[in-house]
């Protein structure tokens, strides 16, 4: 029994002597394997691929300068897994500069245009990077493709994730080949004013069932009047970004509606054929940002109109340049978004008081009645006024006297307010005492808001 317990013992500790061995000689082994300069994690064809592409890209500010050694792994922009070295992400976005549009429209030739333009990667995209078969991630935005058409051959990264082309002046129509991209979570395809990226058809996004992002902002989509079935069919949508892309059709009553975890639906400046705010909108119980300006709504039905009560965690409220005559429908609910940050209303031909409804919203920040015709006495302080950086009350018919009102804001210990517009309205009052010299201003039918913004900084600053 002893003799057996004696040589199990020496049995198991010379064992574990042995393996004690190895792993320190494969410690040493690794650490001198390590230190070898030799040792290259990036795989040969894949290294190849990239110096293809690379020599079909105009780089102007030399940006891709490191693609030159063999480890390319270690290249700038370039993300390869640790263990297997396979090429996971490229990461070539430019800067996302927003002197785009000044440098465009004035084809500008100064300094900085210049400088910026150079930053952009141009020429072709070379059709070896399909060798790079484990990318998850791709990354090209902000360049310049001079209006080429998206390859095709993108559409056969089994393995893509996230597809951000956006900004980059693709042009025509987009390749259907993206659909057998099943992996995608994100594709950012946003566009601009010059771009003339267009779709007949939304068919081929069908499959993307794991797509969490979606941006087409600017792309053309005035032919795909199947863009609601489709895109309301992706169950795993978090953001739709729509905005500016010529649609006509947004169904009042769609057969389903299965987008109903999204976060974020923006629909802003689409001239939908003249139609009731569509009572779907409100089964979206998780959205945060509902943005519709200037979409051709013409009032709620206040048969399907449930109310915002059922969106409470809405913190931005878009409904801009709408015409919501029965206006008390529309406000219907808002009094219980109590997340709600940012509220714009303007030019919604809305006449019903609205002020009283918002009073216990202590995070709103940013306010626009502006453009309406709402007929109702202005408060004598509102109980969020030191919270708000924008309120923008003009063109209306608010009335009262607002000397309290003013000298509130004007008490605030750290005050955020960068714009507050009260003209054309029929107010009256005076401003507070701490102005010194401008002691009086009739806000009466005031045209001056600009005078009126710097006076109140100028105190703010005190
Ligand atoms: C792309 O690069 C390859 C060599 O890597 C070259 O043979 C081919 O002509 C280039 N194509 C274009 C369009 O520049
Ligand atoms: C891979 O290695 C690099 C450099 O050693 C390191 O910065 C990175 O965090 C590693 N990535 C992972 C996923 O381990
Ligand atoms: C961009 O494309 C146009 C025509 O498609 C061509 O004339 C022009 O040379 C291209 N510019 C560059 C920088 O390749
Ligand atoms: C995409 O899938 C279609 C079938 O749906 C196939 O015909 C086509 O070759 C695929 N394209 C790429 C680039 O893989
Ligand atoms: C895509 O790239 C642009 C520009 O770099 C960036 O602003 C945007 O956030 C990216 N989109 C996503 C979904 O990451
Ligand atoms: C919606 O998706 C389901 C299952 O993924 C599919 O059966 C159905 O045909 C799709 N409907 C539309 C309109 O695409
Ligand atoms: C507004 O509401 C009133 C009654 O509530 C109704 O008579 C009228 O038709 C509505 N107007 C519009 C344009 O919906
Ligand atoms: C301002 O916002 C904070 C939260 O950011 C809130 O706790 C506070 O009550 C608000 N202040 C006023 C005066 O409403
Ligand atoms: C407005 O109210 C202030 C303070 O309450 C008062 O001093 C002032 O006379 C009023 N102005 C008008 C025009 O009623
Ligand atoms: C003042 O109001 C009158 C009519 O109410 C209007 O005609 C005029 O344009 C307004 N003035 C300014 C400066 O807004």
């Amino acid at each position: 029994m002893k003799a057996l317990t004696l040589l199990r013992l020496s049995f198991s500790s010379s064992c574990l002597l042995i393996l004690l061995v190895s792993t320190l000689c494969s410690v040493c082994f690794c650490n001198q394997n390590y230190q070898n300069s030799d040792r290259v994690l990036c795989i040969r064809s894949e290294r190849l691929a990239l110096i293809d592409l690379k020599n079909n890209l105009t780089d102007p500010a030399k940006r891709l300068s490191s693609w030159v050694d063999k480890d390319c792994c270690s290249w700038s922009g370039v993300v390869c897994d640790n263990f297997t070295g396979h090429v996971h992400e490229i990461r070539l976005g430019g800067h996302d500069d927003k002197i785009h549009d000044y440098c465009y429209e004035f084809d500008n030739t100064d300094s900085e245009c210049v400088e910026a333009s150079n930053q952009k990667l141009g020429g072709t995209i070379s059709p070896s990077v399909i060798k790079l078969l484990h990318l998850r991630y791709l990354d090209l935005s902000c360049n310049d493709f001079n209006f080429s058409s998206i390859p095709a051959f993108v559409g056969s990264f089994q393995n893509l994730v996230y597809l951000n082309i956006s900004l980059s002046n693709f042009g025509g129509e987009i390749p259907h080949q993206l659909g057998n991209l099943s992996t995608l979570r994100v594709l950012d395809l946003h566009s601009d004013y010059y771009s003339n990226l267009h779709s007949k058809s939304l068919k081929w996004l069908k499959n993307l069932k794991g797509l969490r992002y979606l941006d087409m902002t600017f792309i053309d989509l005035t032919k795909a009047s199947d863009w609601f079935p489709v895109i309301s069919n992706l169950t795993s949508l978090l953001q739709l970004h729509f905005p500016v892309c010529g649609l006509d059709q947004l169904p009042s009553n769609p057969t389903t509606v299965s987008f109903t975890s999204l976060i974020v639906l923006d629909l802003s400046y689409n001239n939908f054929d003249s139609m009731l705010l569509p009572g779907w909108i409100f089964s979206l119980r998780n959205l945060a940002l509902l943005d519709l300006t200037h979409c051709g709504i013409d009032g709620v039905n206040p048969g399907t109109h449930v109310g915002f009560h059922s969106m409470p965690s809405i913190r931005t409220l878009r409904v801009s340049s709408n015409t919501f005559v029965n206006s008390s429908f529309l406000l219907n609910g808002l009094s219980s978004l109590s997340n709600l940050r940012v509220l714009d209303v303007s030019y919604c031909d809305i006449s019903s008081p609205i002020l009283g409804t918002l009073q216990n919203l202590y995070l709103i920040e940013y306010l626009d009645l502006s453009g309406n015709q709402i007929v109702e006495e202005m408060p004598k302080y509102l109980s969020n006024h030191c919270n708000f950086t924008t309120l923008d009350l003009r063109y209306n018919k608010f009335f009262g006297n607002v000397s309290e009102l003013l000298e509130r804001f004007c008490e605030c210990e750290s005050p955020k307010l960068e714009l507050l517009a009260l003209a054309d309205n029929l107010l009256t009052g005076q401003l507070p005492e701490r102005l010194g010299k401008l002691k009086k201003l009739d806000l009466y039918n005031s045209s001056c808001v600009l005078t009126f913004k710097k006076i109140c900084s100028y105190l703010f600053l005190i």
